[in-house]
């Protein structure tokens, strides 16, 4: 492979880098099953699994808390169903036995009835571990439908595409301006999107 083209891989591939997932079944934990503070389990907006999805009071500190098990120790992803109906993101900690494992914007899927994924990759101990969401602006977390353990593929659907989704994410999450100016990173993370650009057209 060209220096170029490994470069600009390792960038668009280095996020999505973890070891063999601790287990090898996926699991689904509904938000409905697990424990609330400053939440309710509500089913008025359509698409979500299980018997409703949750939504958390509109403050930072709301959080779903769920008990998951894992068999043995590893690193594993975990992938959170979630609806944001408004245009801005609704950023969200998510600790595994208390320290923060990652912190995405949950940004807005279009509609309450949309439900998209946040996936954060975690590091699990033998056996239980206690998961937490947490939203950390004033708007509270999304609704907030289920946590899947380990990696399924996605779920009914196309599978993800994940140069695409990187693209996603950091367009939502930098502008030309907060991007920070010219640095070799920035310049392969945008021959990068370029590459992913030729392939999808997007
Ligand atoms: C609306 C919506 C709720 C959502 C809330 C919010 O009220 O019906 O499901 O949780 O907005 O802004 O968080
Ligand atoms: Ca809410």
């Amino acid at each position: 492979m060209p220096i170029r083209r490994m470069l600009a891989a390792s960038v668009l591939l280095a996020p999505l880098l973890v070891a063999a997932p601790a287990n090898a079944a996926p699991t689904v934990y509904e938000a409905e099953g697990a424990s609330l503070s400053r939440c309710v389990v509500e089913s008025n907006h359509a698409g979500y699994t299980g018997a409703g999805f949750v939504n958390c009071d509109n403050a930072a500190g709301s959080y779903i808390e769920w008990t998951v098990n894992a068999e043995a120790a590893g690193t594993t992803n975990l992938h959170v169903r979630y609806a944001n109906g408004t245009a801005a993101a609704r950023p969200a900690d998510v600790s595994v036995n208390g320290t923060v494992a990652g912190s995405p914007a949950f940004p807005g899927t279009g509609a309450w009835t949309s439900w998209s994924r946040a996936t954060v990759p975690v590091a699990l101990l033998a056996g239980t571990n206690v998961v937490r969401l947490t939203g950390t602006t004033a708007n509270g977390p999304a609704n907030i439908d289920s946590l899947t353990v380990g990696d399924d593929g996605g779920g009914p659907g196309p599978a993800t595409d994940w140069s695409d989704e990187m693209v996603r994410s950091t367009m939502e999450r930098f502008t030309p301006s907060g991007i920070g100016g010219w640095s070799y990173p920035v310049a392969l993370y945008l021959f990068g999107q370029y590459q992913v650009y030729l392939r999808t057209g997007d």
